[in-house]
């Protein structure tokens, strides 16, 4: 073991300490031999190793070293399952290991704000809780392995479109309900060795120097005491970077950077300990780095396997009319789509991986049935080719059932740019629709890393999402669509029927160099749940070739006070005859309505698996996050003292079973209250309540006003004083409420003790 990092810190001269805190190279950080110091290798990510040994760029056009290409996070999201994503991270590192990398560039976690981002399929979900949980288990199993994670892009990075110089309003409810908590777990929990800041300014201030996400938020408020690496070429002014709390620039940008982080601290402008809290955080990383143990020998074989393992946990059946999957080894199935001979598996951009292998659909399907294929179609043909259509046509009509393997072509979906539509090219559907004419039995099976419309929906019997599965995606579907697999996966966003359903339409991708989040906290089905606008496929649903039944739901309390935690238990029963994985789903409702929240929100998932005529519980703790919104006047997350249902199911729309529980906020939140402050402010404020009495009582029998006027509700004359302001306890009696009793109620009102 070589010298410590303090001991280090003491020898390095300031000049190549301001060295250490950029690049070496576009992926290896600098060394200082001298010292020791090696450098270390930081290639993408997230979903397999990109290692490029010639002209390596972050935009994914030279090619690589072979790696095995997993499942990306659009597929590994609709897992739900947080040990599969856990061990594709131990095998990731595996990968790393052999080729020398320190630090894996993933998991993403951005959230899916709109589904033309098009780099969704590198993100998990629309929801934070699903999308933290499992990047946590990704960033745990990559770092088991003595391998650096780095969890991407904090934050509020949702779209490519002007993705390096984009403002985004985002307001601090929103912020904090949605995409920050997409991150929060996954750093308290997953503790990554790195994090990776955003491009884009947030309210005004790019990620790469922006104090409130990396210093206020990150550091102060979750404990993180890693690394912050800029995204590549994210830096902006290096010296205000660092001293938000942005560590290391990469790539190298020469000593561009580092001479204005060395002249600044020599004119007295940035106080050295800037530098050495970031050159600490780098050596600390190196340390880490250090105690992993020997490696073991990597085994791609067995990663390939690993991979298609993990894809059959993903795919997810959409709709399954009259049972049609799965195929029987005797059906006559014709396979139809030239994405059956060049599977689309990945995405493009920075972690577009050159595989070790690759499985191809056709050949997979071949291997379990009686399979004839044709073309039908190029994967981006907008039009239908008159021959191969007629051969399509031909096939089908002596078929017993039809796979048409349909989606989008990389092309489509890659970083950099997002998508302006939800179509798929038009040659897919007007043959899709041309065979549903001569064949009843229509599988569409979908390769595709976020939402498409499918105008085709009601003439088909069956949909499969196989998303992007990674290079050994092929044969998990041929199982799942011959049922030697049964599906489990189920949707981590909402497929909308139209563009203009999804809630940041009007607002995406915004204006000039500039969106705002206008849809607030109303993100996927926060929206549509709650607006009532119907998808297509709501979130969390997908099918199973057996049927699960919800037995019984048991709380171990009614109430609670928001320090304790309550314990939710759900039996599930598998009632088909096959085995299966079901996906139980816990969200809450807040039953109170002064808050304007959304209808329900995911706040547990298990995933079961279940033998035919098994029961197994699911179980669940709830706390205080679980009921808690942000109140951006208390700076915190606060809950409404009430009742809470608990509602459990098999997707966001199939509630199965629910409890109730009544939840007691123990916060103490001062208010403070002004001439402007209402009535009903000190009212709903149980500290200052019963001077509110007295005072409305005062207002309604002094201020000449006959509140009960007319045909009205009982409680119509409370309503209404409760609007008015307590400047009016002095106009409205004519100043027999003086302007000193107001000022002294006012202190009074303030000066209440708030235990
Ligand atoms: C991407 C990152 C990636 C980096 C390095 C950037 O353009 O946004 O996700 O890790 O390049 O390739």
């Amino acid at each position: 073991m070589g010298q410590s990092v303090d001991e280090l810190l003491k020898e390095l001269t300031l000049e190549e300490k301001c060295s250490l805190l950029s690049g070496e190279t576009f992926n290896d950080s600098q060394s200082i031999p001298r010292l020791g110091i090696e450098k270390m290798l930081m290639t993408d990510g997230p979903h397999g190793l990109r290692k490029q040994s010639d002209k390596p760029d972050h935009l994914g056009m030279n090619v690589s070293v072979p790696a095995t290409c997993f499942p990306p996070a659009c597929a590994l999201g609709s897992s739900w399952n947080r040990e599969i994503v856990y061990k594709m991270g131990e095998a990731l590192a595996s990968e790393c290991r052999a080729e020398n990398v320190a630090v894996i560039l993933g998991p993403g976690n951005n959230i899916k704000r709109s589904p033309l981002c098009g780099r969704n399929f590198e993100y998990f979900s629309e929801d934070p809780y699903l999308a933290s949980n499992l990047a946590a288990q990704h960033i745990k199993g990559v770092q088991s392995k003595g391998v650096g994670a780095s969890l991407k892009h904090f934050a509020v990075n949702n779209q490519e479109t002007k993705r390096l110089t984009l403002n985004a309003t985002v307001d601090e409810r929103t912020l904090r309900e949605i995409y920050l908590t997409s991150f929060e777990t996954a750093v308290k929990e997953g503790k990554p060795w790195t994090v990776m800041c955003a491009y884009n300014r947030l309210n005004g201030e790019f990620g790469s120097e922006n104090k409130y996400l990396l210093n206020d938020i990150l550091r102060e408020e979750w404990g993180y005491d890693g690394l912050v690496v800029t995204d590549w070429g994210a830096a902006n002014d290096r010296v205000k970077g660092l001293i938000a709390g942005q560590d290391l620039e990469m790539p190298s940008s020469g000593t561009v950077n580092d001479s204005k982080v060395e002249a600044a601290v020599k004119d007295g402008s940035l106080p050295v300990e800037y530098v050495d809290r970031a050159v600490r955080r780098l050596l600390e990383l190196r340390e880490k780095l250090h105690a992993a143990g020997e490696a073991e020998p990597v085994s791609y074989e067995k990663n390939h396997r690993i991979a298609e393992e993990i894809a059959e946990e993903c795919i997810v059946l959409l709709k399954n009319e009259d049972k049609v999957l799965p195929l029987k080894a005797e059906d006559k199935v014709v396979v139809i789509g030239e994405f059956a001979e060049k599977p689309r598996f990945q995405g493009g951009g920075s972690s577009h991986i050159n595989t070790t292998f690759l499985d191809k659909p056709l050949e997979e399907l071949k291997k379990l049935g009686n399979v004839e294929y044709v073309k039908g179609f190029a994967c981006a043909a907008e039009e239908c080719d008159a021959n191969l259509l007629a051969e399509a046509v031909e096939a089908a009509s002596r078929a017993d059932k039809v796979v048409i393997c349909a989606g989008l072509p990389e092309v489509y979906e890659t970083e950099g740019m997002d998508r302006e539509h939800l179509n798929i090219p038009g040659a897919q559907i007007q043959l899709i629709e041309e065979m549903a004419k001569h064949n009843k039995n229509i599988i569409v099976v979908l390769s595709n890393g976020a939402p498409v419309v499918m105008p085709f929906e009601p003439q088909v019997k069956a949909i499969v999402e196989g998303y992007l599965l990674g290079q050994a995606g092929a044969e998990a579907l041929a199982k799942v669509l011959y049922g030697k697999t049964n599906p489990s996966g189920k949707l981590a966003e909402t497929f909308p029927q139209r563009l203009e359903d999804t809630p940041c339409f009007l607002n995406f991708p915004g204006e000039g160099y500039h969106v705002e989040y206008r849809e607030g906290i109303f993100v996927g089905y926060r929206y549509y749940d709650t607006c009532k606008v119907k998808p297509l496929f709501c979130f969390g649903h997908g099918l199973s070739y057996t049927d699960f039944s919800y037995e019984e739901i048991t709380v171990d309390r009614e109430s609670m006070t928001d320090q304790e935690k309550a314990t939710v238990r759900v039996k599930v029963k598998n009632t088909g005859a096959v085995a299966g994985k079901e996906v139980v789903e816990l969200y809450i409702h807040d039953c109170q309505t002064d808050i304007v929240r959304p209808y329900k929100e995911l706040k547990g998932f298990q995933k079961l698996s279940l033998e035919p005529g098994e029961e197994k519980e699911a179980v669940f703790e709830l706390d205080k996050r679980s009921f808690a919104y942000y109140d951006v006047e208390a700076k915190d997350f606060l809950v409404q003292s009430g009742r809470f249902e608990i509602l459990v199911g098999a997707s966001s729309e199939d509630i199965r079973l629910k409890a109730a529980i009544e939840v007691t906020s123990t916060a103490i939140v001062k208010k403070h209250f002004y001439r402007n402050s209402t009535f009903g402010e000190i009212y709903y404020y149980e500290p200052t309540r019963e001077i509110a009495r007295e005072m409305m009582d005062y207002f309604e029998r002094e201020s000449g006003i006959d509140f009960s006027l007319g045909d009205r509700p009982a409680d119509f004359a409370f309503r209404v004083i409760c609007d008015f302001p307590l400047k009016t306890l002095v106009t409205f009696t004519k100043g027999r409420f003086s302007e000193q009793q107001l000022t002294e109620l006012l202190k009074k009102l303030n000066g209440v003790s708030h235990e």
